[in-house]
């Protein structure tokens, strides 16, 4: 188990990434909220930060629990800190220092730069540069610009680099990571996605008991994962609900309910549609849709989980970027639930306690951990698809006639996209229907109906997204076919907004 202190670098999710890649644990936590207990931990790793070390507001932590006690890895930010913290000194560079540059002197037969070539590219991002390393430090690389790119402390198993080996433009970065995790920490590499899964379900098994645990599925990979994970653990005692609120794709309530089944989840599915159409009568501002939906949701849950009894714990997808926000947000470990809920008191379901098996995870470990149970490689590859569904993505109210209409276009975009092998090239895409009649002539006739707006977006997270130039060709087929097939739609265009300035969802 690896421990990554994170001083507000944007990269920390990053480093942990590269880490957990060599199938090396950690965790992420705030600098200024340290694990009590530091004695699982084999290796320490200090991220980088937009702060400057001179800086009356920085970071400032006491290191001498870590330094020289433990295998310690300062990354940028951190490269200076310890230097600061351990009699160097740090002042603000003549250039500034970002982006692409390339190791001019890398010292010979050092284990912490094994397999990394002369000339190296590395990536940099800082202001502040190492003046004068700490004593007892060795310098271990240089740039052409920055001398102390990197140092060790002598005598000890603490290594510094200005750099940013975590990024994919530093070339050898995950070779120095491995260098410094596996040779010199000797961390052991046993952290596989079987391994996760027979732990998991041992702690799962033991925090659970003979309990009963209520879960909402949401057809999405998280909750899923989550979902035959606890199953293996506690079996008949998971009782999972899936909710039908009408806003979802075309015939997707029916088979994913057949696929859990399939699986051999123990699952309830509501159809509670009328109730969330219900709910949306004459609402057209995006918020008061959101929460609408988000109420109705509360309801109908806690309704079916009324109908169970003897339920102790809620089983939740949470994983590990939405936990190293909460926990950086609150500055300690977070409640789970959050007691925003409360307008007139929390609905039941909130009361019980919560087990999250994927809270360690990141996205792509859940579908490595989702492939290993077996799950549907189709399910796992699914683009994701927002809890309001299709109400956000129908500007303007909603009625189960613009439900329908979007449901069939949104059919065929998607259809078309997995036909022509573009569909795994695409991190997410849908369709949606706009508030505006257009006029257009089929056969003799003068229509006047309805635009629909067509978005593909690549993205990592969703945090940031860019459109996707999809082929003019495929576009052409699929803009025929909608206005064909669909009766009410008679003119398609194609969103080619970024993510900033525009958002993916229109809503
Ligand atoms: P935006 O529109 O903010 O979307 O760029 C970013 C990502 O989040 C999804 N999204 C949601 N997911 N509940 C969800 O579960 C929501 O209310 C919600 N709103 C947006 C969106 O589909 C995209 O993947």
């Amino acid at each position: 188990n690896v421990l990554i202190l994170d001083f507000g670098s944007q990269y920390t999710q990053l480093i942990a990434r590269r880490v957990r890649e060599l199938n090396i644990f950690c965790e992420i936590f705030p600098y200024n909220n340290p694990p009590k207990d530091l004695s699982s931990y084999k290796a320490v790793i200090l991220s980088g930060s937009p702060f400057s070390v001179r800086a009356e507001d920085a970071p400032h932590p006491d290191l001498s629990e870590i330094r020289g006690k433990k295998p310690l890895l300062a990354v940028c930010y951190g490269a200076q800190y310890l230097a600061h913290f351990s009699g160097g000194e740090v002042a603000p560079s003549n250039i500034r220092e970002y982006g692409r540059a390339n190791l001019s002197y890398i010292k010979e037969n050092e284990v912490f730069l094994e397999g990394v070539s002369a000339g190296s590219q590395v990536w940099m991002s800082h202001s502040d540069t190492i003046k004068a390393l700490p004593t007892g430090a060795v310098r271990l690389a240089s740039t052409k610009d920055v001398e102390n790119a990197a140092y060790k402390i002598e005598g000890e198993t603490t290594y510094a680099i200005q750099f940013h080996p975590e990024v994919y433009h530093s070339t050898d970065g995950k070779q120095m990571l491995e260098n410094f995790l596996v040779k010199i920490a000797e961390v052991p590499q046993t952290f596989t996605p079987n391994a996760f899964v027979e732990e998991i379900v041992a702690e799962m098994k033991e925090k659970i008991g003979n309990d009963k645990v209520v879960l909402g599925l949401s057809g999405g990979v998280d909750s899923t994962v989550a979902a035959v994970l606890l199953n293996k653990a506690i079996g008949e005692n998971l009782y999972c609900i899936f909710v039908n609120n009408g806003l979802l794709r075309k015939n997707e309530f029916q088979s994913v309910l057949d696929q859990y089944k399939g699986m051999g989840l123990n699952v309830k599915g509501v159809d509670a549609s009328k109730r969330f159409y219900d709910a949306l009568a004459g609402l057209d501002d995006p918020e008061a849709k959101r929460k609408a939906i988000g109420n109705a949701f509360i309801e109908v849950f806690d309704d079916e989980a009324h109908q169970l009894t003897d339920v102790k714990f809620l089983g939740q997808g949470t994983i590990y970027p939405d936990v190293i926000e909460s926990v950086s947000a609150t500055g300690g470990p977070s409640a789970t639930i959050k007691s925003h809920h409360n307008v007139g008191g929390l609905p039941d379901f909130m009361k019980l306690k919560i087990v999250e098996p994927l809270r360690m995870l990141f996205k792509d470990e859940v579908r490595r951990v989702g492939a290993t149970l077996g799950i549907d490689p189709e399910l796992l590859g699914r683009h994701p698809f927002p809890g309001p569904g299709l109400a956000i993505r129908i500007l303007g109210d909603i009625t189960p006639e613009k439900v329908a209409i979007l449901q069939e276009v949104d059919a065929i975009f998607i259809n078309g996209l997995k036909e022509h092998g573009l569909y795994d090239k695409v991190w997410q895409a849908g369709a949606i229907l706009l508030p505006v009649n257009s006029v257009g002539v089929m056969g003799d006739e003068r229509t006047y109906e309805k635009v629909v707006a067509l978005r593909a977006v690549e993205s990592t997270d969703g945090m940031t997204a860019d459109w996707v130039h999809l082929p003019y060709d495929f576009l052409m087929k699929t803009s025929n076919e909608i206005i064909n097939k669909v009766k009410g739609v008679n003119r398609v265009v194609y969103d080619i907004s970024s993510k900033p300035p525009a958002t993916i969802e229109w809503e």
